[in-house]
């Protein structure tokens, strides 16, 4: 261990919760994932005051980028203006009301212009044109009106908003989730899946899904052969802020399964780190280490220099970050993840899902393996699409494959409460934290 991990060690353990005194033990009840009054309740307590990703920074790199991205009812604009300055604003015109901005990315754009007056608007979100500016009686909004700010901060790839003039700031509201983030140096890596859904379920269904791996041998059987998904093995970190940590074992088989020889899906893996399967017959547990000693080895020859940021584990495991309220990032050496579900505007039985998956910059790389297939090595475009008509990559529409009928399941009178595993505990306090927000704890 080195002296880095040494103190990301130490506030993990000060921020995380020991066993024992984690969960109240709050229902997680079926009227919270459609009821249109706790809907309302998570906007206004939760949602409204938590920092959400509004899109990369790769997005926003020269000035004259605009971005957009829906949460629930609003729309939020994002830009770099001349300055160099990134902003978030509210995507409303202060005119009538109108949404300024329609499309998801814009790049050399001078001025924003409403479609219904025309009020035109530089980058920084002042107004800068009217017609018959001498016709308003409040006096001219030329240079004194601008769009409503919000608080806007990146940190490594992403960028991120909170509607919160209040809120902490990003590295205060995340604590060590930004440490162990920055440890993987995303700055320059590549977002090459940028895809959502629209699914018909609350939002809490899909990331509940992510609060827990307990599903894992029942939907994702295929993925076994290479992660270690038994939970006597996986590390749950529950921390005091509300976001959560599982780091979970990879380039070892699933300890719930016996293999006395490496099975394929491994051995391909290993293959390409130039280990013989082979020599691993009879000790197949012993493939992790191997894996992560010559992936240290071979690594940064082979262009992957940011794994000299990383720890051991960190060079073979899965460590999936759960931001509070709705974000994972899944961690890997090789790629990152976003997996995240958003409120719809007016249907709580609805939501909107992103799937972003990135991948570092290695030499050479003019194409990568991606959830979705082969795809180029750059900047993907947006999909967006309906749940069912497009896959939104493999593992994700395995996890969906459950959602619908669990959404329709919750309003059963014969379901009152979760009965949870121990290995399920981040479900419930996602819950609890939820309670937190809305009851005025927090
Ligand atoms: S609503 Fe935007 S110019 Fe009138
Ligand atoms: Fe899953």
């Amino acid at each position: 261990m080195n002296m880095r991990d040494n103190s990301i060690q130490a506030l993990v353990d000060a921020e995380r919760l020991q066993n024992g005194s984690i969960l109240r033990g709050d229902p997680i009840s079926g009227d919270r994932y459609y009821s249109k009054e706790f809907a309302r309740k998570e906007w206004d307590h939760v949602f409204t005051r938590t920092w959400q990703i509004g899109g990369t920074v790769a997005q926003l790199e020269k000035p004259g980028s605009v971005i957009t991205q829906a949460i629930g009812e609003e729309s939020i604009l994002i830009t770099r203006a001349d300055d160099g300055v990134i902003r978030a604003f509210y995507n409303v015109c202060p005119h009538r009301g109108n949404r300024l901005v329609a499309e998801d990315q814009k790049c050399g754009v001078k001025r924003m212009v409403c479609a219904y007056h025309s009020w035109t608007f530089s980058l920084d979100g002042v107004v800068r044109h009217v017609r018959d500016a001498e016709d308003y009686p409040q006096g001219n909004p030329i240079g004194n009106m601008k769009l409503v700010e919000i608080r806007c901060e990146t940190l490594g790839a992403l960028v991120w908003f909170n509607m919160d003039d209040k809120a902490p700031s990003l590295r205060e509201y995340l604590g060590v989730a930004a440490d162990i983030f920055e440890q993987y140096q995303t700055g320059s890596w590549v977002r090459v899946n940028w895809l959502t859904g629209l699914v018909d379920c609350n939002w809490k269904i899909i990331h509940d899904n992510f609060n827990e791996a307990y599903h894992i041998l029942s939907l994702h059987r295929e993925i076994g052969p290479f992660i270690n998904d038994a939970y006597q093995d996986t590390d749950f970190q529950l921390y005091k802020s509300g976001h959560n940590l599982m780091k979970m074992q990879g380039g070892v088989p699933s300890a719930n399964a016996r293999h006395s020889v490496v099975p394929d899906e491994l051995a391909g893996i290993l293959r390409e780190w130039e280990i013989d399967p082979e020599a691993f017959g009879g000790r197949v547990r012993e493939t992790r280490a191997a894996l992560q000693q010559q992936k240290r080895k071979l690594g940064p020859a082979r262009g992957h220099t940011h794994y000299d940021h990383l720890s051991d584990e960190q060079l073979t495991d899965y460590h999936h970050l759960t931001v509070f309220p709705n974000t994972t990032l899944t961690m890997a050496a090789d790629f990152f993840q976003v997996l995240r579900p958003l409120p719809h505007p007016s249907d709580p039985e609805r939501c909107y899902f992103d799937h972003w998956v990135f991948m570092p910059p290695v030499e050479g790389r003019d194409e990568v393996d991606t959830p979705l297939g082969k795809r180029r090595f750059e900047q993907a475009e947006h999909e967006s699409f309906l749940h069912g008509e497009a896959s939104i990559g493999f593992v994700a529409d395995q996890d969906l494959s459950v959602a619908i009928a669990q959404q329709k399941g919750l309003h059963s009178r014969g379901y009152k409460d979760a009965y949870l595993t121990g290995q399920e505990e981040r479900v419930r306090r996602l819950h609890e934290v939820i309670n937190d927000y809305i009851e005025g704890r927090r």
